[in-house]
C-alpha cells in the first residue's frame, strides 16, 4: 500500500480496501474480511471473480500465441470478431479494436469526423466517456476539464440530457457532424432517459444526417437487463462504443459502427500496439459465449430484487431522495454527501461506487446470488439509516 502511495500518480480517489481474492460477487482483503462486491471493478467484473472459462481461454492462447500485432492475422481475433458480430445490433458490424473505453470514443470521434466532414459534435450534461483528450472534451465535468482547456476540442456543445427542447438547436444547425450520448448515463448518477426523448433524438439525427454514437461503456453487455441499454427505447444507433467487461478483465474496447462510417478511417489514422491483442481477444470470446439470454434476463430480476430489497428497508429513511436502476446498474440518491455513508457502508461488508457527491451507484457482477442482493441491500439501508439521525458534516467528495 505504501510503495503504490509513494509511487503511483495520485490520479484515483482510493477506498480503504486491500484486495486479495475474489469468487462470484464475494471478495476477500488481505485480512480475511469478506465484502460483497457491488462496484465489479468499475463495472468489468461481470461474470464474477473466478470466471473458470475465462480462465482457460487465457491460458490456451498463452499456450498458443500470446502474442500478435493488428497487421498479423491470428485465429482468435478471427473467432472474436465473429463471436462479436453476433451481438452487436445488427449491421453495427465494422470494428475498430482498441484497450480501454476512452480509446474506444477516440476511434468514434474520428470515425464520425471523417464520415461527415464536419468538425461539430453535440454531448449531453453530466456525460461521462473517459479521459484522454477527444473524450474528455465531450465529457461534462467541469471538475476533470478545468485545467485542460486549451487542449480540449473547441467544436463540442453541451445540451440538457432529457431534455426535448435542446434537440431544436440540433434541427438548426447544419454544422453538426455526431451526437454523442449514454443511453443511461453511468458517472452521471445513473440517469435514465425518457422513451419520448430517445426516440425524438433519433429521429432528428436520421432526419438531418447526424451520426448518432450510443456510448455503451458502463450500459452495454447486458447490464441493463437488455444486451444493449439503447434497445430500452426502441431506437438503433449508427455506432456504439464498448468497454469494461467485454475483456473479463482484461484491456478490450470496441466502437462498433455501420461500414458505411467505420469504413472512413484510413490506414494508421487510429491503431494501437496493443489492440485487438490473443489474450483480449480469447478472454472476450469467453465473455461473450457466456451472455446467454437467461443471464440477461436475471440481469433485470436480480435488479428489480436489489431496488424492491432497498426501498421496503430504506422506507422511512429521511436522507434517500431516490432509488432508481435498470437492471444491475442502480443509484441511491441521498439528501446529504455520501462520502461518510460509503465508508460506513464499506465497514459494514458491502463496496459500492459512487457518483458525485451525493450519489450511490451500483454495478455487481450479473452472477450475484439473490440472497447475496438482499444482503447487500440490507447492508447498505443500515449504513444509510445509521447516518439519518446524524448531521451529516461537511466532507471531501471523492
Ligand atoms: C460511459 C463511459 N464511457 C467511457 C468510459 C471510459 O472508459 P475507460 O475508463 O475504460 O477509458 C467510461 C468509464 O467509466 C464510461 O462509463
Amino acid at each position: 500500500m505504501n510503495y503504490e502511495n509513494e509511487h503511483i500518480a495520485n490520479t484515483y480517489q482510493r477506498l480503504p480496501i486491500n484486495v486479495l481474492n475474489g469468487n462470484g460477487a464475494i471478495l476477500h482483503d488481505i485480512n480475511g474480511k469478506r465484502y460483497i462486491d457491488m462496484m465489479g471493478g468499475y463495472g468489468v467484473a461481470i461474470l464474477g471473480y473466478g470466471n473458470n472459462k475465462i480462465k482457460e481461454a487465457v491460458c490456451r492462447q498463452f499456450d498458443t500465441i500470446p502474442v500478435a500485432h493488428a497487421s498479423e492475422y491470428t485465429a482468435s481475433r478471427e473467432e472474436f470478431v465473429k463471436n462479436l458480430t453476433g451481438i452487436v445490433p445488427a449491421g453495427l458490424d465494422k470494428f475498430y479494436l482498441g484497450n480501454t473505453g476512452a480509446e474506444a470514443i477516440e476511434a468514434a470521434i474520428k470515425t464520425v469526423i471523417k464520415s461527415s466532414k464536419k468538425h461539430k459534435i453535440i454531448a449531453m450534461t453530466n456525460s461521462y466517456h473517459g479521459k484522454t483528450a477527444g473524450a474528455l472534451s465531450i465529457t461534462y465535468s467541469e471538475k476533470y476539464r478545468q485545467s485542460f482547456g486549451d487542449i480540449l476540442m473547441k467544436n463540442v456543445e453541451f445540451i440538457r440530457y432529457n431534455n426535448m427542447e435542446d434537440l431544436e438547436k440540433i434541427e438548426r444547425d447544419d454544422e453538426i457532424s455526431a451526437v454523442f450520448f449514454e443511453p443511461v448515463q453511468g458517472e452521471g448518477g445513473i440517469n435514465i432517459p425518457d422513451r419520448d426523448y430517445v426516440k425524438e433524438l433519433r429521429q432528428i439525427t436520421e432526419n438531418n444526417g447526424i451520426i448518432l454514437v450510443a456510448d455503451e461503456i458502463q450500459s452495454g453487455l447486458g447490464r441493463t437487463g437488455k444486451m444493449w441499454a439503447h434497445e430500452h427505447f426502441g431506437i438503433k444507433p449508427d455506432i456504439i462504443t464498448i468497454g469494461k467487461g467485454i475483456g473479463g478483465g482484461l484491456p478490450l474496447s470496441i466502437a462498433a459502427g455501420k461500414p458505411e462510417f467505420m469504413d472512413n478511417l484510413a490506414k494508421g489514422e487510429q491503431s494501437s500496439t496493443t489492440g485487438g491483442n490473443p489474450l483480449s481477444m480469447a478472454a472476450g470470446s469467453a465473455v461473450i459465449e457466456q451472455l446467454s439470454q437467461s443471464l440477461i434476463d436475471d440481469v433485470a430480476r436480480k435488479g428489480e430484487l436489489f431496488r424492491k430489497t432497498l426501498s421496503e428497508s430504506l422506507d422511512d429513511s429521511k436522507i434517500v431522495k431516490e432509488i432508481r436502476g435498470l437492471g444491475l446498474m442502480d443509484a441511491i440518491e441521498l439528501k446529504v454527501k455520501f462520502l461518510p455513508i460509503l465508508m460506513d457502508i464499506i465497514n459494514r461488508g458491502v463496496l459500492p461506487l459512487y457518483s458525485g457527491i451525493n450519489i450511490l451507484r451500483m454495478l455487481p457482477p450479473y452472477v450475484i446470488t439473490d440472497s447475496e442482493i438482499q444482503e447487500a441491500a440490507n447492508i447498505m439501508s443500515q449504513g444509510i439509516k445509521s447516518h439519518s439521525k446524524k448531521v451529516v458534516g461537511s466532507t471531501t467528495p471523492p
